[in-house]
């Protein structure tokens, strides 16, 4: 398993494992002389933990977070920071079930067929657990870019078939899909709940705004902005479609309605996303996300086990019905770590 770092000037390494004694992450590229504590990471890692609503798994983590290196006397000293989150609540035993058995949706079969080798416990490293350690790296990159005057939004725009159809930023955090919509939200919490009574589950689309970004940022041709965003979102599980700007609506648009046409004081449209060449405009970035519904499903699915033999599941146990509340922090985060690793490459690029 070679890919565990994200980022070139900014990198972001995680480890551990959903059911393992820690997850965390390695940050290295963080300046000198920045104020950090635990509370400046502490806050995000609360919106992202486990057990916050009916909505998501009820395992009862407090991921609290400890700082291991790379900060004295409250400011970092340039060395790489050790974010470090001990897990408190795993419980294998939920998991002896499906030792020798694939659960659909998951990745117990790829893991196997590549590895020969599988952590069943709460899918190892391939579980949402993991998504910990993103998100303690991110909170140090939002709280640089915050210094740069970037901030970055993340909600859910669409949950189990319903839309949100206002945005207001006052009630992201007051509803457990992190939705826009008061009304919306508590439509896709009561239709999630009665999906979760059958033993399914919902997916749902986040969308994410980066605000403040510079023109010039990216670097053509293979690491454009926009690709090193799909590749950041599309590292996360359950994420499996990104847009930008007017995304897959573009394929629909003339030319001439698509253009994001220009007067003196600037762009007059952002149908592009905020990233033109795989450079930023210096419009605000926006993308979507495509989330799907979480495979562990209690209702009976037909798959086979390590042996070849056709079998029944239900994967009982402590899991989420929609993902989509919980994975805004996640998107945010990721949006952070590549916006941070693409100033620093500008500034190199040009000294
Ligand atoms: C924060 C977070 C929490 C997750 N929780 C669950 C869960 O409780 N149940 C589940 O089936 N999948 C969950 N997932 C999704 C799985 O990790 C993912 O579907 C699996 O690794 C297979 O990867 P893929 O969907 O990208 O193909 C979660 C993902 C994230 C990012």
């Amino acid at each position: 398993m070679a890919a565990n770092t994200f980022g070139e000037l900014f990198r972001v390494t995680t480890f551990g494992e959903s059911h393992g004694e820690v997850v965390g992450a390695i940050v290295d590229g963080v300046m000198p002389s920045l104020p950090l504590c635990e509370a400046d990471i502490q806050k995000d890692l609360d919106r992202r933990k486990p057990g916050q609503s009916p909505v998501t798994t009820p395992r009862d983590e407090e991921d609290k977070v400890h700082i291991l290196s790379g900060v004295f006397e409250g400011m970092t000293t340039g060395a790489p920071l050790c974010l470090v989150i001990y897990s408190t609540d795993a419980r294998s035993s939920d998991y002896e079930a499906l030792k020798e058995v694939f659960r659909p949706g998951h990745a117990d079969y790829t893991y196997w067929k590549k590895y020969g080798i599988r952590d069943y416990r709460g899918s190892g490293r391939s579980s949402g657990r993991e998504t910990a350690g993103r998100v303690a790296a991110g909170a140090v990159a939002k709280k640089i870019l915050a210094r740069r005057g970037v901030g970055v939004l993340a909600y859910t725009v669409r949950a189990a078939g319903i839309s949100c159809a206002a945005f207001d930023p006052n009630v992201i955090e007051n509803n457990p899909l992190r939705a826009c919509d008061a009304a919306a939200a508590r439509e896709m919490e009561a239709r999630i709940l009665a999906l979760r009574e059958e033993g399914d589950t919902a997916g749902g689309v986040v969308e994410c705004r980066i605000g403040g970004v510079p023109t010039g940022l990216g670097e053509p041709v293979f690491d454009k902005l926009d690709a090193a965003l799909a590749q950041a979102m599309l590292s996360l599980g359950a994420v499996k479609g990104i847009e930008f700007g007017a995304g897959f609506s573009a394929a629909d648009k003339k030319g001439s309605e698509h253009n994001d046409q220009m007067d003196r004081a600037g762009f007059i449209s952002n149908n592009a996303g905020g990233i033109t060449g795989g450079i930023s405009t210096g419009q605000e970035i926006v993308l979507r996300l495509a989330v799907k519904p979480p495979s562990s499903v209690s209702l009976p699915q037909k798959t086979v086990n390590i042996r070849g033999e056709e079998t029944e599941i239900r994967v009982e146990g402590r899991h989420d019905a929609c993902l989509c509340g919980r994975i805004v922090p996640v998107v945010e985060a990721m949006a952070a770590i590549t916006l941070e690793d693409f100033f620093k490459r500008q500034a190199a690029a040009f000294c």
